[in-house]
């Protein structure tokens, strides 16, 4: 199998009912309803290998989720191709079901009620995992995710953090060979972000699986993923090298120096846009093609101790690329 996920031209379109207000709509809308097209997807393509990680990123109601759904078979595609390991989603047989995983983080997939191991024992007949291979699933991930001293507590009485990482345990006790991961750390407090993070990047090395994993947290994707899938609006804005991003995007680097002496400071916003002064430190902001000439301008004409040119940080990147400011560049 050469690709894990193909994506080909995919469209959904939801149809959904609008209501005029009050009574006289509601009647209205049951003697002659009238319908209106959501455009989810708008003809997306993308492939993914084997044994990649993947971010899949985008703004609110940019057609992540609706994505994911279609992957795991949840939703059938308006328009296009999609295979997930050579099968249909869609047709959800029960071998591509073992196959694969949807995680949401506002979804629950555990029995409140009762002690995680319980409700681990439930999937264990569910996915009919003989008992050698869920034991020692079972062991590994409790090992992986520390989570040994918690399997028999009722799960309601545990924080977020803690259910989340049980969550994670019960989706992935079949050895899944495709994980999606729909926001994952949502609502989680930083610590217990970062343990989830290194679950998935370790998981990820150790096993090979393939992981497709949504998020609208940055420090999410910067902190996993080389590759990086953006969405917005239902279409596909990039796709490559988390570094790339920024060079294809950031239209401007940063230079930060250092200076000897206060003496001209007040000058130095004729070089580039001024981010701080805050002496001995000044950072500015600087068109992309004219970075080594402002450079040289500043060690010309200023008393500079130190000077360093980086790039913009991608959060920044991000946050004006979901601004719409340079969305049509492509
Ligand atoms: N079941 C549905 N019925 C109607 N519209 C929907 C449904 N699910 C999602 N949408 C719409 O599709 C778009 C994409 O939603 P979604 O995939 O949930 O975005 P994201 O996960 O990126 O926040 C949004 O405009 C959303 O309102
Ligand atoms: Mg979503």
């Amino acid at each position: 199998m050469d690709r894990a996920i193909v994506v080909d031209h995919l469209t959904k379109n939801f149809e959904v009912n609008v209501k005029k207000p009050g009574l006289t709509g509601s009647v209205l809308s049951l003697i002659k309803p009238e319908k209106k097209i959501v455009r989810a997807l708008k003809n997306i393509s993308f492939s993914v290998q084997p044994g990649e990680l993947v971010g899949f990123i985008g703004p609110n109601g940019a057609g992540k989720t609706t994505t994911l759904k279609v992957l795991s078979g949840l939703l059938y595609p308006t328009n296009g191709f999609i295979q997930v390991l050579n099968y249909d989603p869609w047709e959800r047989k029960e071998e591509f079901l073992k196959k694969i995983s949807l995680v949401m983080g506002q979804k629950r997939q555990l029995w409140w009620d009762l002690p995680a191991i319980e409700s681990f024992e439930l999937y264990k007949e569910i996915y009919e995992l003989p008992q050698h291979e869920y034991a020692k699933n079972l062991e590994e991930l409790v090992d992986l995710l520390e989570v040994r001293k918690i399997l028999n507590i009722q799960v309601r009485k545990l924080s977020l953090g803690q259910r989340m990482r049980l969550e994670l345990i019960a989706t992935l006790l079949h050895k899944p060979e495709i994980l999606f991961l729909d926001e994952p750390t949502i609502g989680l407090d930083v610590v217990a972000q970062q343990k989830i993070r290194d679950f998935l990047y370790n998981y990820n090395r150790k096993y090979n699986s393939t992981i497709l994993l949504t998020s609208h947290n940055m420090d999410d994707v910067v902190n996993l993923a080389r590759r990086v899938i953006v969405i917005d609006q239902g279409k596909i804005i990039f796709d490559g090298i988390l570094d790339n991003l920024v060079s294809q995007f950031a239209k401007e680097k940063i230079i930060k120096v250092s200076l000897s002496s206060e003496e001209n400071i007040k000058e130095i916003g004729k070089i580039g846009k001024v981010k701080k002064i805050s002496y001995p430190l000044v950072i500015l902001s600087v068109p992309r093609q004219t970075v080594a000439v402002a450079a040289a301008e500043l060690l010309q004409n200023f008393p500079v101790e130190d000077l360093t040119i980086e790039e913009t940080p991608i959060e920044e990147v991000i946050r004006t690329l979901f601004k719409g400011s340079i969305k049509n560049k492509k």
